[in-house]
């Protein structure tokens, strides 16, 4: 094989073949092998697709060696401290942070969608009492599609829209009823004066029977969740609802699979896994330093739940927001827990121990999410539903785009394509840091950083650094 700037030619036998440099705007460029099985008669192998783009894509960007996240261009840090899950989910479904105006159209979209069918609703009665909330999840979610029959087109953008309106205003209500089913109490009604979290926080923990007071805080925090969970490149779930939708099944159909997908403990399922871990420290005795022993020999197949991640091979920058949010939500709810403290220990153990920094291990999303959740009264089994509700506008977003561009033609060299992991190649945006002055709801414009100008600030693409290739078709 050689290699020239235009790309690589490979030879094989008496054959060439030329491997075209597809540039991204930032982080690696990747080589073109769409030709590679019609002109050799040979595949790649590329387990866990470390080294494969799948597909080109706008939306999020990872540089996990730099610890960097970024949804549409803008840092997980500004997201996080200044949006809310409304505008972070517009953000992504439609590629902007709203006007104020934009944002009550969608709101209230939205909540006027809330409400399950009264025959939906009665599914729940079938599922076994101890049922897990997530395959209750995905059961009804994949309901839908027999609900809404005249908007399941994945072509019609009208349908489109309302499907990804209905999914974003149901999904909250089908999770509380997921969880009131598995501990026997009454379904309650959705109120639709009430904006999306505080309603379904309310349909959650209120009953019929006494008015429920939606705690601030805990609305703030678990806002805050839902964002970091929003989006992130083509993970497993992700690549998932994309598969999936690649058949043209339907948006619930799809969104559905990527529920599934979610459940397995090395992606969604790790919160409840890492809450567990800290349970067994406690109730062992609380001794940090043998339970590292243990992972380090293997011993029994041990772990350290919630570090190590797929892509990030530096710290989750989503772990330091949670990290800080859970010290002050569980002092605030003066739920000083001591889970908090053995989590923290093991940390600071991990974190200095040569077999944790060889092998680039660290915090990851969902190392401290478990001890919020916990905090706000939801059981370890509710976990990964509150995982798969901050998940869901990125699995819209990442469907949307497939469907409108299954597969855009190589960008010429200046629009900027950018590659995302697992792989996908992108259009420009994502790629650039977008600023606090770009906020432009009302409420953004309070965030103290650079002030509400209307207008992107964007780092100009290099054309020495021109993108970055996705990494492997991980569990992020
Ligand atoms: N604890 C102890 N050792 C670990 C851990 C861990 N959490 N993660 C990886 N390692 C070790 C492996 O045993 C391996 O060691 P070896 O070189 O001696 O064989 C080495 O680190 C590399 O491990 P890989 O499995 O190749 O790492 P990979 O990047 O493929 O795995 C994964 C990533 C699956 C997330 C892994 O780190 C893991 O299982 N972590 C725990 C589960 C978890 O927290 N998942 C949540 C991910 S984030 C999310 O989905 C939102």
């Amino acid at each position: 094989m050689s290699n020239d700037a235009a790309g690589v030619v490979l030879r094989t036998g008496d054959k060439e073949l030329q491997l075209p440099l597809v540039e991204s705007t930032e982080g690696n460029n990747a080589y073109d092998v769409s030709q590679l099985l019609e002109e050799t008669g040979n595949v790649t192998l590329d387990p866990g697709f470390v080294n494969t783009a799948s597909c080109r894509s706008a939306i999020t960007y990872i540089d996990g060696d730099a610890g960097i996240l970024r949804y549409r261009g803008y840092p997980i840090e500004q997201l996080a401290e200044n949006s809310t899950f409304l505008e972070t989910s517009h953000l992504l479904i439609y590629g902007e942070l709203p006007t104020a105006q934009q944002l009550e159209n969608f709101d209230a979209r939205i909540r006027y969608h809330t409400l399950l069918h009264e025959d939906l609703k009665s599914f729940f009665g079938g599922f076994p009492r101890d049922a897990h909330p997530m395959p209750v999840l995905s059961s009804a979610v994949s309901a839908l599609s027999t609900f809404y029959q005249d908007s399941l087109d994945p072509f019609d953008p009208e349908q489109v829209e309302i499907s990804t309106v209905r999914l974003m205003a149901k999904l909250p209500t089908i999770a509380a009823y997921a969880y009131k089913k598995s501990i026997g109490q009454p379904f309650l009604y959705p109120d639709n004066s009430i904006p999306l979290v505080e309603n379904f926080l309310r349909m959650t923990f209120g009953l019929p029977v006494e008015p429920y007071e939606v705690d601030p805080i805990m609305v703030k925090a678990l806002d805050q969740l839902l964002i970091l969970h929003a989006d992130h490149e083509q993970n497993c779930s992700t690549s998932t609802v994309r598969l999936v939708g690649s058949s043209h099944a339907n948006l619930f159909a799809s969104v559905s699979a990527g529920i599934n997908a979610l459940f397995g403990p090395l992606h969604g399922g790790a919160n409840q896994a890492v809450l567990y871990m800290l349970e067994k420290i406690k109730a062992d005795g609380g001794d940090v330093d043998e339970f590292v022993r243990k992972v380090k020999s293997k011993e029994g197949g041990a772990k350290l739940m919630g570090f190590g991640h797929r892509v990030y091979k530096n710290y989750d920058p989503r772990a330091a927001i949670i990290k800080k949010t859970a010290d002050q939500l569980l002092e605030s709810l003066g739920h000083r827990d001591a889970l908090l403290d053995i989590a923290f220990k093991l940390e600071q153990v991990a974190l200095s121990d040569g077999y944790f920094i060889e092998r680039k291990l660290y915090p990851n999303v969902d190392f401290y999410s478990g001890l919020i959740y916990k905090a706000m009264g939801f059981p370890p089994r509710m976990f990964t539903v509150l995982f798969a509700l901050g998940r869901l506008p990125g699995w819209i977003a990442q469907w949307r785009e497939m469907i409108q561009d299954p597969d855009p033609p190589p960008p010429p060299p200046t629009s900027g394509l950018r590659w995302g992991h697992r792989a996908q190649v992108r259009a420009g945006v994502q790629a650039l840091t977008r600023r606090c002055s770009a906020h432009r709801t009302a409420r953004l414009s309070s965030c103290g950083c650079a002030g509400l100008t209307g207008a992107f600030t964007r780092r100009p693409r290099s054309p020495t650094s021109p993108g970055s290739v996705a990494g492997p078709l991980g569990v992020q």
